[in-house]
């Protein structure tokens, strides 16, 4: 499965994972939510929630920062 309206530009998209943080990619970046209705962000990197905390999913909002008390 390809990704949408992915690129055949030489240089590959750089995407790399903050240590219990966030998926960083290179942007700009239009995401595709499973209905099928997009977000776009147009910032040079963009941080995507992976911990699923984020209340501006699918970006990261530090949430993943937060501990919770034991
Ligand atoms: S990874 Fe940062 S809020 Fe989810």
């Amino acid at each position: 499965m390809s990704a949408p309206n992915a690129s055949s530009d030489e240089t590959p998209t750089r995407v790399w994972q903050e240590p219990g943080g966030p998926m960083l990619v290179e942007g700009p970046v239009e995401f595709v939510r499973e209905d099928g209705t997009t977000v776009r962000s147009d910032r040079p990197v963009v941080a995507l929630c992976t911990c699923r905390r984020s209340r501006i999913a699918p970006f990261c909002d530090t949430s993943h920062r937060r501990r919770v008390r034991e």
